[in-house]
């Protein structure tokens, strides 16, 4: 299958007074037409600075300072800000939490929708509302024509990211990134958003990067999963191995807090959170980085970094004793 998205050790870092925070650390997956990746892991390791990497969003004081980001075999590195411009919006979309922030709220939601349009297509205005509308309808919103009148605020939480995610799909994209698109909603809506997204990838030919810090959520969507710790890829494999043959520790850990199948959505609180403290960029220890949570650790692991390596032809982890 051609991948859409091919990441190869990219490293974003962030120079700063403290030190250099090596936030994305030689991190490569593909993404092949048509499928989902899901990202996860623990707050700061990294997941929106790849993100925000492969669309070149990334400001001082951080920068991408190694690797190449191929989209449909173009390296993205190499294009100019110009260049960017068109393919941000246009060929690789971003939905994220917050839509409430990310919405102009004196706009009407149709407007805003139309505005990506106009953007990227000599198309007058009343076709980009055309399109606008026939997104939100792509989305399921009911009554769309009168919803596009609608201001931010008259609309519910996932209303807004249903907003977001027709606004992200009115150009057609080849690829969305969807960072936590489902944090900020309630349980109930987060599996509608979830499905939608599921059925879009479907009809469109779409394909989806998927980030959370929930691995229970990405494997409603994802074929593949990655699991990052401390700006790495600790674990990356097909979401069936990531569930029931995990390899690291630390996605051990991170399955034991997925909510059992079946349990209610009152419950769907942490089960089991991971023992330690999320790691200090600044001051990683030598060898692995999760040796100080780990209930596997030996002397060895804290030796030398550890390589990630196969432990099946599609199923890799960066762990010595995996
Ligand atoms: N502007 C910045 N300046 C300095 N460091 C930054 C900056 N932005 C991000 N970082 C560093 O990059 C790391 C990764 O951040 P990132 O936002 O990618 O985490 P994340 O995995 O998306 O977390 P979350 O689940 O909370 O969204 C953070 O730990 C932080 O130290
Ligand atoms: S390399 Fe060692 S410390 Fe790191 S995850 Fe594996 S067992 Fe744990
Ligand atoms: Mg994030």
């Amino acid at each position: 299958m051609t991948s859409v998205l091919e990441v190869k050790n990219l490293k974003t870092y962030f120079f700063t007074e403290e030190g250099i925070i090596k936030a994305v650390d030689d991190v490569s997956f593909n993404v092949p037409k048509g499928t989902a990746l899901g990202l996860v892991g623990e707050s700061g390791c990294g997941k929106t600075v790849t993100a925000m990497s492969i669309t070149r969003l990334i400001s001082a004081p951080g920068r991408i300072v190694g690797g190449e980001i191929l989209f449909n075999g173009y390296d993205l590195l190499s294009k100019s800000e110009k260049e960017m411009r068109q393919v941000r919006g246009a060929q690789i979309a971003m939905v994220f939490q917050e839509p409430m922030t990310a919405l102009n709220p004196v706009l009407q939601v149709g407007f805003q929708i139309a505005e990506t349009v106009l953007a990227h297509q000599n198309v007058s205005k009343r076709e980009a509302w055309a399109r606008a509308v026939e997104a939100m309808r792509a989305v399921s919103i009911p009554d769309a024509e009168n919803r596009a009148k609608d201001y931010p605020h008259r609309l519910s939480g996932g209303m807004r990211q249903r907003i977001m995610i027709a606004m992200a799909l009115v150009c057609h994209p080849a690829l969305i990134i969807a960072d936590e698109p489902t944090t900020a909603i309630d349980v109930t809506i987060q599996a509608q958003i979830l499905e939608l997204l599921d059925s879009l990838r479907e009809q469109y030919q779409l394909s989806l990067i998927l980030i959370s810090h929930d691995l229970g959520v990405v494997a409603e969507v994802a074929e593949t999963v990655a699991v990052m710790y401390a700006g790495k890829i600790v674990e990356i494999g097909p979401v069936m191995d990531i569930f029931h043959n995990p390899k690291h520790p630390y996605t051990e850990g991170l399955l034991r807090s997925v909510p059992r199948l079946g349990s209610s959505a009152q419950k769907r609180d942490r089960l089991e959170v991971i023992e330690g403290m999320v790691p200090n960029l600044l001051r990683l220890p030598d060898g692995c980085s999760f040796a100080p949570r780990c209930y596997k650790r030996t002397l060895e692991c804290t030796l030398s970094p550890i390589p990630l390596e196969h432990v099946s032809r599609s199923h890799g982890a960066r762990c010595i004793h995996a």
